[in-house]
């Protein structure tokens, strides 16, 4: 059998803080008494992937994720479980490990601001001893397939937001990594940016079968880059599979998107399907994706119908949703 690239067991981490009382009164008088608060933030956590899969690992906010990924990346040690990547326990910090990952956070930059891009790419290749060839070699195919040639040597303070983190990409592959975390590297981008990062992640996992687990906001990225999805919320695994499956299970309904010639009342559409916006002259009904056609000839020939508009349901929503019944158990 294959053996995967990264595996994950029973992985838990419970974050400890205390409590400071407001005040200078407060203060002190948490230098004798603190208050200690716990978070659960990764309560059970299983999963493996294997060389090349680019996985999107999905949840909504808090879920655990950052948390996740910082423990695979040996930047915080969990409360307990194992973890493998690439043969190596990611807290011991070895330096052959550390040469063979990368963590990119769109919240948080590597790169030095006030120096261009360029002088950090040189302070990488010492900290990873990448040899001349190599790096020059490196540096040269992910300036062209990112397009940043230019701006090598414009310090990093006076780069747009796209361009920043295309810098960081660089930086953060410039030795090669076999796995990739990134941690929402598209957030706050505008959309041709976000565009431009999505194809050249394709691009690049499929060129150097870089492993990436990718954690995103945006289901453009994760459909446009991800067959196979992780679920998290409240610190276990709710999904884990294909994301045309999740779609397909959860998408079974159309949108019938309907403006009245006259007001309506809520209950006279409650027998075509589920209303899920009403106001009077204007309602959007869930149908089953078998009946649409016939639903909406009953209600054209039934209601005053001023204009009516068949529409899928967005990833977004069948996101959403699944987020909200898994509150309680999984998917
Ligand atoms: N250093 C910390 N100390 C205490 N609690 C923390 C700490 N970091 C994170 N948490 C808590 O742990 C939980 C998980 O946080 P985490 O950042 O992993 O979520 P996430 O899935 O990445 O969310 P988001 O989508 O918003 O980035 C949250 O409840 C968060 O408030
Ligand atoms: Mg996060």
């Amino acid at each position: 059998m294959k053996q995967p690239i990264i595996d994950i067991q029973n992985l838990r981490k419970t974050y400890t803080y205390y409590k400071k009382p407001p005040g200078l009164l407060g203060s002190l008088k948490s230098l004798f008494h603190r208050e200690k608060l716990l978070t659960e933030a990764v309560k059970e956590v299983n999963f493996s992937i294997e060389q090349g899969e680019f996985v999107g690992f999905l949840g909504p906010n808090g879920a655990g994720k950052t948390t996740t990924l910082k423990m695979l990346s040996g930047i915080l040690y969990p409360t307990s479980g194992k973890v493998n990547v690439l043969g190596f326990t990611p807290w011991d910090r070895k330096p052959e490990f550390q040469k063979q990952f990368s963590l990119v956070m769109g919240q948080k930059n590597q790169l030095w601001w006030d120096l261009p891009a360029m002088e950090t790419f040189l302070l990488n290749q010492t900290i990873y001893e990448i040899p001349e060839k190599v790096f020059r070699a490196s540096l040269k195919e992910l300036s062209e397939l990112l397009e940043i040639q230019d701006i090598l040597t414009i310090p990093v303070r006076k780069l747009s937001l796209g361009q920043r983190m295309k810098c960081e990409l660089a930086a953060a592959l410039l030795h090669q990594p076999k796995v990739l975390f990134l941690d929402e590297p598209t957030i706050g981008l505008d959309v041709t940016s976000q565009q431009n990062i999505r194809t050249f992640l394709k691009k690049y996992n499929e060129q150097k079968k870089t492993t990436i687990l990718l954690t995103s906001h945006y289901m453009d990225d994760i459909m446009e880059l991800c067959k196979r999805v992780i679920i998290v919320n409240l610190g276990r695994i709710v999904y884990d599979g294909s994301l045309q499956e999740l779609i397909d299970k959860h998408a079974d309904y159309k949108l019938l998107k309907i403006t009245f010639t006259q007001e309506m009342k809520r209950n006279d559409l409650k027998k075509y399907g589920k209303v899920s916006e009403f106001a009077p002259k204007r309602a959007v009904l869930h149908v089953a994706k078998a009946q649409y056609k016939k639903i909406a000839a009953h209600i054209l020939e039934e209601l005053p119908v001023d204009d009516i508009f068949i529409d899928e349901v967005s990833v977004e929503e069948v996101i959403r949703d699944i987020f909200a019944v898994t509150k309680t158990g999984t998917v």
